[in-house]
């Protein structure tokens, strides 16, 4: 889907002039070639979008059978967590139903680099953890599939991912940096995040949050971005919890991005965290 999208997006041989078959006067016709893609790319979207629905459809269907074992077992909050509880999507299940919005800078993660930072990241955690996950959909769903902590939260301004895990999200928009949920003000132990803008606005608000919901002594922030805004980076995630900033090991690979990125930990030795990413092609292979 998104390599037939990119084509039609970039490539530098579809002027104008070639999208028409000839100058006769009959109605412009798109050559054989663009048609293709163009009809793999609405294959594509039509899947995604089915795809979208069922997941939509299984959220709804759980918390419905959950509110029905409410009213049977009231307080059992044993059952209650059982059902209502769907189990987590897979990152490969999620990519399936989730196509990157560009309008948003949605670029997503490979599989591989997903599960090895959740991985890496659940050897930060222990079963109490809370952690919150901002602009950082597929890190979140690596996360949870992996293995599912009651204490972990998406906050992203994309509402489609409600139907991940409707309990576990919340709206953020960085726009307004102090709007997050009151439970999360000074709890979080663990924020990983993954801002939509190379820019020092952008990250000014994002720090604004973090300063708010990170817990102030023992806060970690896993800041992942391009190197290309590292100075700034510095200067804004200056103090504990957020930073001082120290340049991990992890190797960031994205699906559609050919830009240089990193990430970035506020908590000392972070310097070796995701110490065998370097390995991480040859243990799963590339997805794409
Ligand atoms: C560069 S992407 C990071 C996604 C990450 N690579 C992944 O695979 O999960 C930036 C994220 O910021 C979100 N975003 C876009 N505009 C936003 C806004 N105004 N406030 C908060 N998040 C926003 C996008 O929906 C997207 O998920």
């Amino acid at each position: 889907m998104s390599t037939a999208a990119l084509a039609i997006r970039h490539s530098p041989t579809t002027t104008s002039s070639s999208f028409f078959s000839d100058h006769s006067g009959s109605p412009p016709a798109l050559n054989v070639n663009t048609l293709a893609l163009l009809d793999a790319f609405l294959c594509d979207k039509a899947d995604q979008e089915r795809r979208f629905n069922e997941l939509a459809a299984e959220q709804a269907a759980a918390r419905i059978s959950g509110l029905a074992l409410d009213n049977e077992h009231c307080h059992d909050e044993e059952h209650e967590e059982e059902v209502t509880k769907p189990s987590p999507i897979s990152v490969a299940e999620f990519r399936l139903a989730f196509g990157e919005d560009w309008q948003l800078s949605q670029f997503w993660y490979t599989e591989p680099f997903a599960n090895h930072l959740a991985r890496a990241l659940h050897t930060l955690c222990t079963p109490k953890t809370t952690i919150a996950f901002l602009c950082c959909p597929t890190g979140f769903v690596a996360f949870q599939h992996l293995n599912h902590l009651p204490g972990a939260h998406l906050l992203e301004y994309d509402q489609r991912f409600a139907v991940v895990s409707s309990k576990q999200y919340t709206p953020y928009d960085l726009d307004e940096p102090d709007v997050f949920p009151e439970a999360l003000r000074g709890k979080v132990d663990v924020v990983v995040v993954d801002p939509p803008f190379l820019n020092e606005v952008t990250n000014t608000k994002i720090a604004q949050t973090l300063r708010q919901i990170l817990h102030p002594t023992r806060g970690k922030l896993l800041l992942i971005t391009s190197t290309s805004i590292e100075e700034t980076l510095h200067k804004i995630y200056d103090g504990t919890p957020t930073g001082p900033l120290r340049k991990t090991k992890m190797v960031v690979e994205h699906r559609q991005l050919s830009n240089d990125f990193a990430a970035w930990g506020s908590w000392e030795g972070a310097e070796d965290f995701g110490l065998d990413s370097t390995t991480l092609s040859l243990e799963e292979g590339r997805d794409n």
